[in-house]
């Protein structure tokens, strides 16, 4: 495995290999990113190219987010890409992928400004910006991402479709902990009590995805916030929990098929994030 910090030196060492299957992260890595990695080998076979690129990309954290306190914990980051057969870890310093202060963004249409983009003003933005940036340096074939982040997956999917990227979106399913709990970076930022009570989240989630699924003619606004008030009642404070489509995350009328309950809430200081498909 190569460790890359340099542009130019990442697209010599790629030369020659057309199957390029990237996952992007910001580090900190665990086995939700690590599943990832697997789905790209299987994607482009034993004889592509794997590359991970770690990059804590500071354009898509508000001024008052945790983009000083990020976890980085590189070396460990590296020795789980080796041992899960990475072929490339792409980790550029912020000079070489922001030389001057980046002009150019990349603006996602108004979806970028709901859910989390409501709370999280630019946030997708600056995703879809690194993430253009990282997609232009690379030139996959395949590039993985992660359910978890489910309106990032819309946001890039659209973005690749729109704007005639040619590279194929493929998205991994959401890593749990044995309780439920989503794998995250942000999990580390848990005291033990606050650990304890996380997968009240993922609880929640099932528990109105099983609504939606009997009910599927009920009033879905009603069921969003009786789900947030049963999350307020356990010390959260819920920033959405929303029944939308998941083919464009329009909001969910009753009757609509192929639906995705997804939900934010804060715990103490650490903001959770999760979803899940409603199926069946
Ligand atoms: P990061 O939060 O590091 O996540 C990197 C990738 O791992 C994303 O595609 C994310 O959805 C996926 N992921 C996170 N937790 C997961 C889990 N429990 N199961 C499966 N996949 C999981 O998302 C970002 O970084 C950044 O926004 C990035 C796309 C790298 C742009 O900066």
């Amino acid at each position: 495995m190569r460790v890359i910090e340099s542009i130019s030196e990442l697209r010599a060492a790629m030369r020659g290999h057309d199957r390029r299957g990237f996952v992007p992260t910001m580090g900190n890595l665990h086995d939700g990113h690590i599943d990832l990695t697997r789905i790209a080998r299987r994607e482009v076979g034993p004889d592509g190219l794997v590359i991970m690129s770690i990059f804590v990309n500071r354009l898509q954290f508000g001024p008052r987010e945790d983009f000083d306190r990020y976890p980085r914990t590189f070396e460990q980051d590296c020795d789980k890409c080796r041992a899960a057969g990475v072929d490339i870890v792409f980790a550029p310093p912020e000079s070489e992928l922001y030389p001057v202060p980046q002009g150019y963004m990349v603006e996602p249409p108004a979806i970028q400004h709901e859910l989390d983009g409501a709370v999280r003003p630019g946030h997708f933005r600056g995703v879809a910006t690194v993430v253009l940036k990282l997609f232009n340096i690379v030139q996959p074939s395949v590039a993985v991402f992660g359910k978890k982040d489910y309106q990032q997956c819309r946001v890039l999917d659209g973005m690749v479709q729109q704007l005639n990227l040619g590279i194929k979106m493929v998205f991994g399913e959401t890593v749990r902990a044995q309780d439920g709990l989503a794998l995250s970076s942000r999990n580390g930022y848990l005291s033990e009590a606050e650990r304890a009570e996380a997968p009240a989240l993922y609880r929640e989630l099932v528990s109105v995805a099983a609504f939606v699924r009997e009910a599927p003619n009920a009033d879905f606004r009603v069921l969003e916030r009786d789900a947030e008030t049963r999350l307020r009642q356990r010390g959260w404070l819920p920033d959405y929990v929303a029944i939308r489509r998941r083919q464009d995350l329009a909001v969910a009328q009753p009757g609509d098929q192929g639906l995705v309950v997804l939900a934010a809430a804060r715990l103490g200081s650490t903001r959770l994030i999760d979803n899940l498909e409603v199926t069946g």
